[in-house]
């Protein structure tokens, strides 16, 4: 099983054909390698409405006739579009044929932005994705601040790889990232949603760093960057 870091928060994870990309933001986003047009998946994950996180998931639906898995404001919002979606919420599990998805809790803010109209649109709770995949588990944490019940998904889970946000400002920053990588008690950490820009620019490599000296694997990837994803035994 495969993954593929496109830069700031979007992984995509494939096995053979199957494919799921979460969080795409390909166009607009200036480290991307890949381009929207190139992506082929079966399902969209969105862990939230910003921009900076579905940028491409309308282009990618249409071109790959995938399904959009989103809270249910976020899915009705793809479905009006004339989209495949599956509207979730906080807690819920989706079984996807060949990977499990459950819809978790994040700290956060979720919505569509128009600056010409001066409108916000709602877009539901903010979430995170803990996938269950040929025995893989996979937390994204999306966009989030750190929170106590990570120790909860600690205790619950048995975490292989932990997708978490330390760029800062809008989300936790690499002190709090590392707090949440303990409490997760996560084997693998892959710090994201850093660097895309100048205002959330970290040191990953400072924060990796650290993460070793606490007995977990950090993985600094770059965007284009692969992986081989292994379960710990
Ligand atoms: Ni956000
Ligand atoms: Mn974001």
């Amino acid at each position: 099983m495969n993954l593929v870091f496109h830069g700031h928060s979007c992984i995509q994870l494939a096995d053979g054909e199957r494919s799921i990309i979460i969080d795409p933001f390909l166009s607009g986003n200036p480290v991307a390698k890949a381009k929207a047009e190139d992506i082929q998946v079966q399902y969209i994950l969105l862990t939230h409405g910003h921009s900076d996180h579905t940028a491409d998931a309308e282009a990618i639906a249409r071109a790959n006739d995938a399904t959009i898995v989103a809270t249910y404001e976020l899915a009705t919002y793809y479905s009006w579009k004339g989209l495949k979606t599956i509207g979730m919420n906080i807690g819920g599990t989706v079984d996807l044929g060949f990977a499990r998805a459950k819809l978790v809790h994040a700290f956060h803010s979720s919505s569509f932005i128009s600056d010409d109209s001066q409108s916000i649109i709602y877009a539901g709770m903010p979430g995170g994705f803990i996938m269950d995949w040929n025995g893989i588990t996979l937390y994204h944490a999306g966009d989030t601040s750190l929170f106590g019940d990570m120790k909860m998904f600690g205790e619950l889970y048995d975490i292989d790889y932990a997708v978490l946000p330390i760029g800062d400002i809008l989300t936790m920053g690499p002190e709090d990232a590392l707090i949440a990588a303990k409490w997760l008690q996560a084997k693998n950490v892959i710090p994201v949603h850093h660097s895309t820009f100048p205002g959330i620019a970290q040191n990953a490599a400072a924060f990796t760093a650290q993460l070793k000296e606490q007995g977990i694997e950090g993985l600094a990837l770059q965007p284009g960057d692969q992986l081989t994803l292994v379960a710990a035994s």
